[in-house]
């Protein structure tokens, strides 16, 4: 009996095996209820007693052995092991984590797709920009009171050049490098110099638009805008309020009938039904000149809005700051919105 317990462990040491089968099947073999470490112990139950210490020990050894064996083999074959066990096809599956979407980039993906569906074009710009094209081009000259509505981000070692404080400034660029016919969205991030809250923050997301050919008159900015509404929220009613930006004239405010249906209604419409979307306008001559544009044949509109104030409204999110704070229990529940 003891020279047989003495080469079942040396077995035991040379086992080896990747296979979640055999290495199972070495574990019934030796620890099962009918395997062999059990039957050696009722065999032992009938040695004389001088026997039994030796093979006591022995078996103890055995188990050991056994057991110690088995828990390297599962190391193997759990995930993190170097080992591959990859044309074990009796392997268990490890379930893999599918990500998903931002909210900011599912919005946008949804705004950009409904412009390229009558003919716009992406463009994209530098998010470090210099004065001529965040300021200047647009109508905005240095000292000009306007500039105040924009908190600036301004780089300290070189003034010249400041974080853009919106997308209009890949609009000029555009202008600059493109004849008309233009039709092309920009969306991106910008930055303004404002305290951060639930309500707002220091960097968000534009999608800006420009239309420029002969002949675009406000009637094709608005039917652009009803189209955009319609197709976003579902919701056709627009009404359009006068405003001021200094590369727009006129200048207007998109707001969207959201209607007062329900109580959520009346929380994000403070009671009005109407909902600020964006603003928008036809631009400015001067601007077109400063881009070489003869403003004299022809004319524009352009718009402009925040893609993180839309992602808020869309999803009932009531913080900004959710946005950029990269939470995965936070990330984990857009899953379904691809
Ligand atoms: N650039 C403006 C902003 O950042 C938005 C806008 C774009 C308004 C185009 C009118 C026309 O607030």
């Amino acid at each position: 009996m003891e020279d047989r317990i003495k080469q079942d462990i040396k077995e035991i040491i040379d086992f080896n095996s990747t296979s979640s089968v055999e290495i199972e099947d070495f574990r019934i073999k030796y620890l099962g209820k009918k395997g062999l470490l059990n039957s050696y112990f009722v065999e032992f139950k009938s040695l004389d007693n001088d026997k039994k210490k030796n093979v006591g020990q022995l078996l103890n050894q055995l188990k050991n052995t056994a057991q110690s064996k088995l828990d390297a083999l599962k190391t193997q074959i759990s995930p993190g092991s170097t080992k591959t066990t990859i044309n074990d096809i009796s392997r268990t599956g490890e379930p893999i984590e599918l990500g998903s979407r931002h909210p900011i980039s599912i919005v946008k993906n949804r705004i950009v797709d409904i412009f390229s569906n009558i003919g716009f074009t992406i463009s994209e710009g530098p998010e470090i920009e210099d004065d001529w094209h965040n300021f200047s081009a647009l109508n905005l000259p240095e000292h000009h009171p306007a500039r105040d509505m924009q908190d600036t981000f301004f780089i300290e070692k070189n003034p010249d050049f400041l974080l853009r404080t919106h997308t209009s400034s890949v609009q000029v660029r555009f202008m600059e490098n493109n004849k008309p016919p233009i039709r092309t969205i920009s969306p991106g991030r910008v930055y303004r110099n404002e305290a951060i809250s639930a309500r707002s923050h220091c960097f968000f997301h534009q999608i800006e638009g420009l239309c420029i050919d002969k002949d675009i008159s406000f009637a094709d900015l608005k039917q652009t805008l009803e189209y955009f509404t319609t197709q976003l929220f579902g919701k056709s009613k627009i009404r359009l309020r006068p405003s001021y930006f200094p590369f727009t004239e006129p200048s207007a405010e998109v707001d969207v009938y959201w209607g007062l249906n329900n109580e959520t209604d009346y929380k994000m419409t403070k009671g009005t039904g109407w909902l600020e979307i964006m603003g928008c306008g036809m631009v400015d001559p001067n601007v077109l000149e400063n881009c070489n544009i003869d403003s004299d044949e022809y004319s524009g509109f352009a718009f402009g809005l925040g893609i993180d104030r839309i992602a808020l409204l869309l999803h009932q999110i009531d913080d900004i700051r959710l946005l950029s704070e990269n939470d995965v229990r936070f990330l984990d529940q857009f899953k379904s919105s691809l």
